[in-house]
Formats: structure tokens, sequence, C-alpha cells
């Protein structure tokens, strides 16, 4: 070794603790604990390790079929099948993704008519699904000056660590009222007219993660006016479009509002969970400037976070969606498909709610067929649901979040029973 490289290499060493320097003699990770499982995805590890025979997990929010198997949309099938015959090359994307892609999902999310979008004024690139496109995002207000975002209490378990991990202060807004399973609008207002101007509010497009409950077409109209009074930086997370009413242009709607109420939003969606395309990480992430110029400034600074972070997205999920989306015939069958995801959930939250008077509960579970979307947010607390995983090997996640749509009419009694159980 050169001797300055030798000098600033134990200039270095001396600079550790010394704890560490001796744990570093036997291995460079002895000092490396064992890190907490998540609290989400965890769930299925912990999951997998049960062995009893009727254990159920309504965890993690993936669709499953009527006999609980995970679900590959039709439409899907189809375009893959199309793709596997039209010999695509396998050169990498350009850093913003298949363009085609971001065009269609543009579409998609604030509609074929949008002024905006004729105008070129909302510009976007494709993104790791819905939490590479909130990361990208979170890296690049902080790039520019932004300090704190605001997310409703309780939001999807993730968000959190995204935007802090991203170095902004995560504050919350009021969303639920827990003590009446209802949305507590008139606090949300309250703390929206907090918020210092220039601080990002985030808000869920539909179907809101965890509670299942969003605010009425009058009450977006309302939250429209309150943000702009207050300018603030609106950024709405888009990650069930099509299953909350079965209808995406209609989940679209609070999104379309905004922008034709003159906001400058920014926006990340999931084809997650609409298109089933899960482990393909499908999303994009727009934003909606005063002209074309500006987007495209906008879009080239998310393609700067983007290319040291993870250089260009995978490119198969993307053909996968726009594949369909350019047909007219595939797009009208996955929208069936899409409908009939939405309506099984709901025909099981209709179930449960029977099932648990069925089972002798006497509490008002009005809230989990009043809810919509992907998840029942049920009401148990943390120690409910610990003993309904002890004692029933029910597997919701701990803030009593059920994904309806693990939920089938093979296990809805035993999931109703295990519920009244510990909630009596
Ligand atoms: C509200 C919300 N946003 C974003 C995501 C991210 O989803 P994905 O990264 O799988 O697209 C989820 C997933 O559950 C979600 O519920």
């Amino acid at each position: 070794m050169a001797m300055n490289a030798l000098s600033r290499c134990s200039n270095q060493l001396r600079r550790l603790p010394l704890t560490r320097l001796r744990q570093m003699s036997t291995s460079p990770w002895s000092f490396f604990e064992m890190a907490p499982l998540d609290p989400i995805i965890g769930l299925n590890e912990q999951f997998q390790k049960d062995d009893y025979p009727s254990k159920v997990i309504v965890g993690v929010g993936a669709y499953r079929d009527e006999k609980g198997k995970p679900f590959v949309l039709p439409s899907v099938r189809k375009a893959e099948k199309i793709l596997a015959e039209g010999g695509l090359d396998m050169e990498y994307a350009g850093i913003a993704g298949e363009p085609r892609f971001v065009d269609l999902a543009l579409e998609f999310a604030y509609g074929e008519d949008s002024a905006a979008l004729k105008e070129g004024r909302i510009q976007g690139v494709q993104a790791l699904s819905g939490t590479g496109g909130l990361r990208v995002f979170g890296e690049m207000m902080k790039k520019h000056g932004s300090t704190t975002l605001y997310l409703p209490n309780p939001s999807w378990g993730n968000h959190k660590n995204i935007f802090t991990n991203s170095g902004l202060e995560v504050k919350n807004y009021r969303y639920y009222d827990a003590d009446n399973s209802s949305l507590d609008f008139e606090g949300m207002v309250h703390d929206i007219k907090s918020m210092p101007a220039g601080s990002i509010v985030l808000l869920h497009a539909c179907a809101h993660n965890p509670t299942g409950m969003d605010p009425t077409l009058e009450q977006w109209k309302e939250l429209s006016s309150v943000i702009k009074e207050q300018d603030l930086v609106t950024f709405f997370d888009c990650a069930y479009q099509g299953f909350a009413s079965g209808d995406a242009s209609k989940d679209a709607a609070a999104i379309r509002m905004f922008v034709e109420d003159g906001h400058l939003i920014s926006m990340v969606q999931s084809f997650s969970k609409n298109f089933g395309l899960y482990g393909q990480r499908v999303g994009a992430l727009s934003v909606v400037g005063r002209d074309a110029e500006e987007a495209k400034k906008v879009v080239s600074q998310m393609k700067t976070v983007i290319r040291p972070m993870y250089s260009n997205p995978p490119r198969h999920g993307a053909r996968l969606v726009t594949t369909i989306l350019e047909d007219p015939q595939l797009t009208a069958e996955f929208r069936e498909e899409c409908k009939g995801m939405a309506d099984r959930i709901n025909t099981m939250r209709g179930a449960l709610k029977d099932s648990l008077e069925s089972a002798g509960s006497t509490r008002d579970w009005s809230h989990i067929t009043d809810q919509i979307g992907m998840f029942a947010y049920s009401g148990l607390s943390n120690e409910q649901v610990l003993e309904m995983r002890a004692k029933h090997h029910v597997y919701c996640t701990g803030d009593g979040r059920i994904s309806m749509a693990g939920v089938t009419s093979d296990n809805v009694d035993y999931i109703a029973n295990a519920i009244h159980d510990v909630a009596k």
C-alpha cells in the first residue's frame, strides 16, 4: 500500500470507537443488529412459519380470487401472449421509462379529454410502482427546498419511512374519527388551514389506505378551495384507481377536479392493484405545470433523481399496461375485470358483516360495508389483533386493518368467529 494511502487508512481507523474496532477484527458485520420485521410484509414471513391448518392471512393488500389464490387478469394474460409473439428486444428503457406507457398512464388518470394534458402541461416518468414514485418525489422536493410533508392520520404504513428517508419532516393531519368510524372532515380542514404555505400535503386519490373512507365529491370541492387558499403543494397518491367504485374514471374524480380547479399538482400512480401487476413494479410520477416548459423542467429533475438511484425502470410490466391501454377491446376487458375484483370485495364486505352478526356479535359493524377499496379498518385494537393471531391464526396488520381481498366464501365465517371472539 502506498504511504499516503496507509496513513489515510490508519487515520480512519483511529476515528472509530474502540468497541467497533474490536468487532471489526472478527467481521465487518459483527456489530449489525437484526432489523425488526416490516409491519406489513413481515406478516407474510410470520404466516409462512405458522403450520396451523386453518390459518388465514388478510394482511398484505393483494387481491385473491374466490378460492383465495393470487389472480392474474385475463387481459394481462392476453397482453403477455401478444408481447411474447412480438419478438421485442431487451434493451434499456430511457431514464423516464417507456414514453408510450407514460402517455397512456397519464390519460388513464387525468382523462383523455383533460385540457391540461392536451396543452402538454402534464408530464411524467415511469416509476418503480407507487413506492418508487413516492421516493423520487420526496427526494426531488427535498432537493428543491421543501422541508415538510403532511400525511393523513392514519396513512399507509410505508409513507412515513419513505419521506423521512427522503430527508423531509413528516407531520400528520387529522383524517379518521376512530370513535365514530368515519371521516373527520372538520378536523382535516382545520389542520390543512394550519399548514404553513409551501408545505406538501399528501392526499389519497381514492380508497384511502387503511381506513377505506374517502371524502365525498362536495368535500373534495371544499378541500380544493381550502388548499388553494393555503398555497400548499398537493401530492396525490393514486394506488387504487378502479378499486374504489369499480370504475377507474370515477375513481379519478378528485384528481381531475383539482386539475380543473387550477391546482398544479403532482401525482404518483401504481398499477399494482388495479392491473394485478404487483411484482412487475409498474407506476408513474407526473406533474402539472403552468405550461409545458415548466412541466418538462420538473420531469428533467425527476430524471436527475432516478439516474443515480436505479438508472432506469424495468420494461415488461409497462409494456403489458401499454398493450392493454392501446387496444380498445383489451381496455374494455380490463375494465370489466377490475370491476369484477371490486365487486367481489364488496360482496365479501356484506358477507363479513352478516357473519359477524350470525356469530352473535352485537357491535355495530356497518363501517365494514360503508368503507370502500381493498381494506376494512375493523376497529380492533392491537391487543385484539395479537390475540386473534395467537388464538385463531388469523393475520391482519397491527392496526386492525383487514385486507378484504383475502376474504372468501370459504374463510369468511372462520374470520368472523375469530373477530367476534376477541372483540366481545
Ligand atoms: C396508499 C398506497 N400508496 C402506495 C402504495 C405502493 O404500492 P406499490 O409500490 O406496490 O405500487 C400502496 C401499497 O399498498 C398504497 O397502499
